[in-house]
């Protein structure tokens, strides 16, 4: 595991972008698996700038999302497709039928079988990644099992508390998701792993300090890959010790 501390959020996000846009030089067609939230917003501005400037392109990407709510329309604002529509996928080219997401209206069943299918046949040449405050990793929640594939998973309530502050209230955050499972995340070859701010100490520490592996946080799985570059800035950083096998470089 790499630890890469910047200075700041935006720095952190402009590295991440970086980052993806040299796995598409490398391969245009690439497969990135992409995450949504707000820490990745910063880093799909810096691809578009890339994408924009001529910098990079990722019009031949396939790209798969970790997760969806069920129950959203991806025309709802509050959905994961229209997020993806928004900060990234309207302004780089990319062809419809190469964007992966699960549909939070459709059957949750057919979802995951479509979805899978797609991580069986393809392998991701780099998957974007953040936390969730309780160390969840996609919706991966905390639990007894690190689960394999897609599947649906009841949002804890911390997780959905957290996730209100871009609804108009707790009750309309949705009670369930459809998640990548860990080992799809593992499989990919390449991780970038972007965190900010002090609510993800608790689950930052423990992927990061010296400690065991477990569902409990399931972020802790990540010990286990081969190549992940974790970026954080500064303020984050000073209050982690990293455990002696972590590479720490410094920007
Ligand atoms: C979303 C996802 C989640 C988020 C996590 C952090 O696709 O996979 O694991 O990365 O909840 O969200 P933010 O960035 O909003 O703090």
């Amino acid at each position: 595991m790499k630890l890469i501390v910047t200075h700041s959020y935006e720095e952190s996000a402009a590295l991440s972008a970086q980052m993806i846009s040299q796995v598409f030089l490398e391969k245009p067609e690439a497969v990135m698996g992409l995450a949504t939230g707000t820490t990745p917003v910063s880093v799909y501005k810096y691809m578009v700038k890339a994408q924009k400037e001529g910098k990079a392109d990722f019009s031949r990407a396939q790209s798969i999302n970790l997760d969806e709510y069920i129950g959203l329309d991806p025309e709802n604002v509050n959905s994961y497709m229209y997020f993806m529509r928004e900060h990234l996928f309207n302004h780089i080219g990319i062809l419809p039928e190469n964007i992966y997401i699960p549909n939070g209206i459709m059957n949750p069943d057919t979802e995951i079988v479509r979805m899978n299918r797609f991580l069986d046949e393809n392998s991701l040449d780099v998957q974007l990644l953040s936390v969730g405050t309780n160390g969840h990793i996609g919706f991966n929640e905390p639990g007894e099992v690190f689960y394999d594939k897609y599947h649906v998973v009841e949002l804890t309530e911390e997780t959905r508390r957290s996730n209100s502050r871009l609804f108009s209230s707790l009750d309309e955050v949705p009670r369930e998701a459809i998640t990548m499972g860990a080992g799809g995340i593992m499989r990919a070859q390449k991780i970038v792993f972007l965190a900010t701010g002090s609510e993800k100490l608790y689950a930052m520490k423990a992927i990061l300090e010296e400690g065991n592996v477990t569902p409990q946080i399931p972020g802790t799985i990540l010990k286990f890959h081969r190549d992940c570059t974790i970026i954080i800035d500064e303020m984050l950083a000073r209050q982690i010790t990293p455990a002696s096998g972590v590479e720490v470089v410094h920007c």
